[in-house]
């Protein structure tokens, strides 16, 4: 069976009407008596392969295979415009390469946390392979980006002696002896390759020692960072617009179907060009505490308590239906419709009881806080485009921000809170460039200058504005993807409660 060539089934449209072999795994069997359609997908697309009884060894061994065997399989490729992929195989021969054990995801729905425990299969499920293939561009999309702007790639440690960020969410590892910490970030490193090199970026695991379950954190994510010198916080905010409209526009171009498969509006999306909305936090605060966002805030509720009512409504018919159901497949697919409708459900009903006082919460904000997820919820609820938010009060931010010569009450940083209730996707700020200022704002922050010396340094030769941002990258992929959860943006997800598999 070996001699017609091996092909993959994303190439499949140059064969039309010639004889091939593929290789995959069986995703699903259907019989029709006198036929078998099996199910093949083999990491670049899915196939449908027809097997006939007249030809009855293939037809015997297409009988044996389970849910996931894997297998090599030959026969002549025809276009079907009603088969899934566009092109079917009238099977000739088969080659069954391992009989896969009962696999433990079937068809029926699974819960999340089941899903999770068996991140290490259901990686071959569809949604999680259109997710990972976005992410894959969405990453590519952003190295395009710098490399075709004259970037140079530094690749920043992970080990390293001290606070990047926040000092709660250090990790700790024993370094010989000596305490040390996973990286928050690369920004401090990278600082000081800007002052050698200019314009520069890294990529990289980060990581935090969240102790929040939210569907924004992760323990370890992926980030992006760009540092560039001579540069204000304008040239930073302008750097980070072009950016985001540069993978918005890539991910938009190549995988529109996933996109809606995934059941994620493209409007939105369409929507993200540049100039996005530029407000400073204090904007942000009076727009919190607004009447209008109460109104808007209210007549939200309002409705969403209706979208509640409407969906118990739909559940109790399917719960109707499912009595009245004779036949397992019926029952199966209702039941499946059931806990789908369950999990919405459940997270709106949760929403809409958190909403009053997040409500609450936004009217009687007061200035000099940090903004938390829901005020970004709300603030970035009202906008179309990705806003971005600038001069935080200086307590409420890193130690390393330039604190603004305009108003010392505030530092020179930038949030962008994406659309749609997402939240904040970047972060990044002008630096703190003179030595003083900056030692004694690392003091205030209860930190050890001497453990920064060689930051400090960095002020000392040739001292200049320099500034960069930090761009999450399973933030960003949830928002894109539309997704409620981060989670689902990373193939092994680390998060408080879970590290297996
Ligand atoms: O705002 P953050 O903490 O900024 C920094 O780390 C800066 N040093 C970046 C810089 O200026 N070079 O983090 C940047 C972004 C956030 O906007 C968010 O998208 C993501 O990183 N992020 C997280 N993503 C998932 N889980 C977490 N626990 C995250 N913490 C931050
Ligand atoms: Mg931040």
């Amino acid at each position: 069976m070996t001699e017609s060539p091996h092909v993959i089934i994303a190439d499949l449209s140059d064969h039309v009407d010639s004889t091939v072999t593929l290789e995959g795994w069986l995703q699903g069997k259907r019989s029709g008596g006198k036929v078998i359609f099996l199910h093949l997908r083999d990491g670049t697309g899915e196939c449908q392969c027809v097997v006939e009884a007249g030809a009855p060894t293939v037809f015997e061994a297409a009988g044996t295979l389970t849910q996931e065997s894997s297998l090599r399989i030959s026969g002549a490729i025809r276009a079907d415009d009603r088969a899934p992929g566009g092109f079917e195989m009238s099977v000739t021969a088969l080659e069954v390469v391992h009989i896969a054990e009962e696999y433990p995801i079937a068809r029926k729905a699974h819960g999340v946390d089941f899903l999770m425990s068996h991140r290490h299969l259901w990686l071959r499920s569809r949604r999680p392979g259109q997710i990972l293939r976005i992410r894959h561009t969405m990453i590519k999309a952003c190295r395009d980006f710098f490399d075709d702007r004259g970037f140079t790639l530094i690749d920043t440690p992970i080990l390293t002696p001290g606070a990047g960020e926040d000092t709660q969410t250090l990790f700790p590892v024993d370094y010989f002896g000596e305490e040390a910490f996973l990286a928050q970030t690369g920004q401090l490193y990278l600082e000081s390759a800007c002052m050698a090199l200019r314009k520069v970026y890294c990529f990289g695991p980060t990581f935090r020692a969240e102790k929040s379950k939210t569907r924004r954190h992760l323990t370890e994510f992926w980030m992006l960072e760009p540092e560039i010198a001579f540069a204000e916080l304008d040239d930073v905010v302008d750097l980070a617009e072009d950016m985001m409209c540069h993978i918005v526009a890539r991910v938009l171009e190549r995988h529109r179907a996933d996109l809606e498969n995934l059941g994620r509006e493209l409007a939105p999306l369409e929507k993200v060009t540049a100039p996005f909305p530029r407000i400073t936090y204090s904007d942000a605060v009076d727009q919190l505490r607004s009447p209008e966002t109460l109104i808007f805030l209210e007549e939200e509720l309002v409705r969403d308590r209706a979208r509640l009512a409407q969906w118990m409504a739909e559940l109790k018919t399917l719960e109707q239906q499912l009595e009245e159901a004779r036949k397992p497949w019926q029952q199966e697919k209702i039941r499946a419709q059931m806990s789908d409708l369950t999990e919405v459900i459940g997270d709106l009903e949760r929403d809409v009881e958190n909403r009053p006082q997040h409500i609450q919460l936004a009217q009687s904000f007061e200035w000099g806080k940090d903004l938390g997820g829901s005020d970004e919820t709300i603030i970035s609820r009202q906008y179309e485009r990705p806003v971005f938010v600038t001069d935080y009060p200086r307590e409420a931010k890193a130690f390393y921000m330039k604190v603004s010569p305009h108003d010392s009450r505030v530092v020179r940083n930038v949030d962008l809170l994406a659309p749609e209730g997402y939240g904040e996707i970047i972060g990044g700020s002008q630096r703190e460039d003179d030595a003083d200022m900056l030692e004694e704002r690392i003091k205030a922050f209860g930190l050890d200058p001497a453990d920064y010396g060689w930051y400090i340094d960095l002020r000392r030769y040739g001292s200049v504005p320099h500034g960069g941002f930090g761009l999450g990258i399973e933030r960003t992929l949830s928002w894109i993807c539309g997704l409620k959860h981060v989670r689902e943006t990373i193939p092994f997800p680390r998060l408080m409660g879970r590290m297996y598999p």
